[in-house]
């Protein structure tokens, strides 16, 4: 996982390990490093004050440790994991009130800080590279600020059904989309996607079983408004549903949900998950009808489908298309919808509706899967998910 954060401090002090987590991947992503990998670690005074002993010979705790992964020869070589940032939660939390400021905010200038070691600069070399290294700091915060005043940044969301499809296609156990799904969030996916369809012909039960106790992201099960499949959410309780007009003989999951023709049903399906706590999702076309029925029936999310912009054969057809997808999102997150969007997105085609300010979440599966073949799964989804980082910078 690009960033990675760990706690062993005694106290956190009312830091949030997941806030913690977006700022370092925003900084990451300012620093040209979406797709390397960063530990944080968090500790106690006690804690660092044995690894200062050790590694520094300074018997005493301090705020920040940084344990670089790369030589200076090889510093921008994103292949290679940067290296560890231990934080001492105690020493952030006196730091804090010494300035004046909340936690969180010291710790996130404390892992700017160490991100800025890790990155070769050193304060401790000479006066002058004390000085580079603190204009560095201050231009690495004044960008962290304008980003988070920005956007949210999207959410990547990767579907693993074509594993499945691999895997079905033999009637074998392999490839497994368990293992897909577990892979898939070490190289930094938010979410996991997975439709079951009623003809099973990817995803098994066993495999939604599974992932459920498995996927420590999000789940997001795609499905149809069937009884069948209806029962077996209610009984996995993913983390939410996205539900998709479901045919038996398409290939893949061709136009939106018309929501306004079968709002009773609809509405009917969202009773039901609500009572579960399962937040629905509906996959619509990119018109302004649909957001509007998707709000009547009780919606949390909608997903916006992207395939018409993503097919489309002309800069002028796709342009139009992305327009539409653009101001069905505006008009669905104005609306209080949360908005997500996919289908189709490919490694050209995603940086555009990433970019989208409305979007909380792309889901891509087909584009990744097929590189993944090439480069392998890891890569793959780092690829991307660099791509949905850096679109909201
Ligand atoms: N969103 C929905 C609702 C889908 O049905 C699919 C395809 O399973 C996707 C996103 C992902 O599409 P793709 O595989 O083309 O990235």
């Amino acid at each position: 996982m690009p960033a990675l954060i760990r706690s062993e401090a005694d106290n956190l002090f009312g830091i949030s390990l997941k806030r913690l987590v977006q700022s370092a991947d925003i900084l990451l992503a300012i620093c040209g490093q979406a797709a390397s990998e960063l530990s944080i670690l968090l500790v106690s005074d006690q804690a660092i004050q044995a690894l200062n002993q050790r590694y520094r010979q300074k018997d005493k705790p301090t705020n920040v440790l940084s344990f670089p992964m790369r030589e200076s020869n090889d510093i921008d070589d994103t292949s290679i994991p940067l290296g560890d940032i231990v934080i001492s939660a105690d020493t952030a939390a006196r730091e804090a009130k010494r300035d004046k400021t909340t936690v969180q905010e010291r710790v996130t200038r404390l892992l700017v800080h160490g991100l800025v070691h890790l990155l070769g600069f050193d304060h401790e070399r000479s006066d002058r590279d004390h000085a580079i290294m603190t204009d560095k700091e201050k231009e690495l915060c004044r960008q962290h600020k304008q980003y988070k005043g920005r956007k949210q940044m999207s959410q990547l969301a990767i579907n693993v059904d074509h594993v499945a499809t691999l895997r079905q296609a033999r009637g074998i156990t392999e490839p497994d989309p368990v293992l897909a799904a577990g892979i898939c969030e070490l190289a930094g996916a938010h979410g996991i996607v997975v439709h079951l369809r009623e003809d099973r012909r990817h995803i098994q039960d066993r495999d939604v079983y599974l992932l459920r106790q498995t996927v420590k992201s999000k789940l997001n099960l795609e499905m149809g408004a069937a009884p069948e499949i209806i029962g077996i959410a209610l009984d996995i309780k993913p983390d939410m549903i996205t539900l998709v007009p479901e045919k038996r003989q398409e290939l893949t999951t061709e136009g939106g949900l018309n929501v306004s023709r079968q709002q009773k049903k609809i509405a009917g399906v969202i009773k039901q998950m609500s009572k579960a706590d399962i937040p629905v999702s509906l996959f619509i076309d990119p018109d302004p009808r649909q957001v509007k029925a998707s709000l009547e029936v009780g919606a949390t999310f909608v997903e916006i489908h992207t395939g018409r912009y993503c097919d489309a054969v002309s800069e002028e057809a796709a342009d139009k298309e992305f327009d539409l997808v653009a101001s069905a999102a505006e008009m669905a997150y104005g609306l209080g919808l949360k908005v997500n969007a996919g289908h189709g997105l490919n490694y050209l085609t995603t940086a555009r509706v990433a970019a989208l300010d409305t979007i909380e979440e792309l889901s891509i599966g087909h584009a990744i899967m097929a590189r993944a073949l090439f480069v392998g799964l890891d890569q793959a989804v780092r690829e991307m998910r660099a791509i949905v980082i850096n679109a909201a910078r």
